[in-house]
């Protein structure tokens, strides 16, 4: 870790002022990464009501290395110079559609924000929080013109975190200590690695409390559908996405080297999809092998055609 990255001047630029952007400029001035967040939005007016709205948070919110975080509206071009740029801008899930539903739509605001944000820094890193997150990751990468590594998105992160929070309620034991991954897409084709759980090293059919059993379908189905209950309740998600993308510009800012299931571009498999990456100040460092079993490879492998078909059927 780089300690000196912390305390200069850092910028994170978030594009979109909606309800999942302002959440993430809200996350990043409650618990300081950079000096500055700059909002970006087409609608100004939205935008500067919102930087005004965010202002009134920072005042008591010390930044890294002293003084208020900064919020400030900002363009497209001065996104392409931030540290990080997290792109939440686009159409929301509307209660029964998929997140690739979504695509026609997002595909079409993330080129047009990708080419006004040219010439990019050559050490910014695009996170992709807007869905469908695999695939505008993959679009991204092809549109930014940046090193894949550099170009990611939040992917199954979220997902791995509400299987650690529905297994945590089960088994009484702290979701921070239980180490469980959902991988593949952040979305339909996701797959849990069971084979891969462990609490505190202890493979999890070994350490389940007395009287306990798990129905493993049924908790992979429960942690896929926490999105669509929370939108059919409320009409969208935004705080879990919102707290998860902060704390991926933190390990991206600080070069934490954290391990977390992220969506990057995957050479064997053809596509942006999650497995657990090592994450550092340019994005990615490296990925991690984890030991599927069979069947669990034979899932991925599913996930990765089903993103390369949406892929393929993406109208540019
Ligand atoms: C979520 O999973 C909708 O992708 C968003 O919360």
């Amino acid at each position: 870790m780089d300690p000196e990255v912390s305390t200069s001047k850092t910028r994170i630029a978030v594009l979109g002022a909606g309800s999942v952007g302002s959440a993430v400029a809200l996350c990043l001035i409650l618990n300081p990464v950079s000096s500055e967040v700059v909002l970006v939005d087409p609608n100004t007016a939205i935008r500067d009501a919102q930087v005004k709205d965010l202002g009134d948070a920072t005042t008591y919110h010390g930044a890294v290395g002293g003084g208020g975080v900064r919020i400030r509206g900002g363009t497209h071009k001065e996104a392409g110079q931030c540290d990080i740029v997290v792109i939440s801008a686009g159409a929301k899930q509307r209660h029964g559609e998929s997140r690739t539903d979504l695509l026609g739509r997002n595909l079409a605001i993330l080129k047009s924000a990708t080419n006004d944000m040219k010439p990019f820094r050559e050490d910014t890193v695009i996170l992709i929080v807007a869905n469908p997150c695999d695939v505008l990751t993959y679009f991204a990468q092809k549109y930014s013109g940046l090193p894949k590594g550099q170009v990611i998105g939040s992917g199954t992160f979220l997902d791995s975190a509400r299987l650690r929070g529905i297994l945590s309620e089960k088994i009484a034991v702290d979701a921070s200590s239980i180490d469980a991954y959902v991988l593949g897409e952040h979305g339909e084709s996701q797959m849990v690695a069971w084979s891969c759980v462990t609490i505190g090293a202890v493979p999890l059919d070994q350490c389940l409390p007395p009287n306990v059993t798990l129905d493993r379908k049924a908790i992979a189905r429960e942690t896929k559908d926490k999105a669509a209950k929370i939108i059919e309740a409320k009409g969208a998600t935004a705080y879990g996405i919102a707290a998860l993308s902060a704390s991926i510009c933190k390990s991206i800012l600080f070069d934490q080297r954290n391990v977390r299931p992220i969506s990057h571009w995957v050479d064997e498999l053809g596509c942006c999809l999650s497995l657990p990456v090592v994450l550092g100040r340019r994005g990615i460092v490296r990925s991690l092998n984890m030991p599927l079993h069979q069947e669990e490879k034979e899932l991925l492998l599913k996930s990765a055609s089903t993103l390369k078909d949406f892929i393929a059927q993406a109208k540019e």
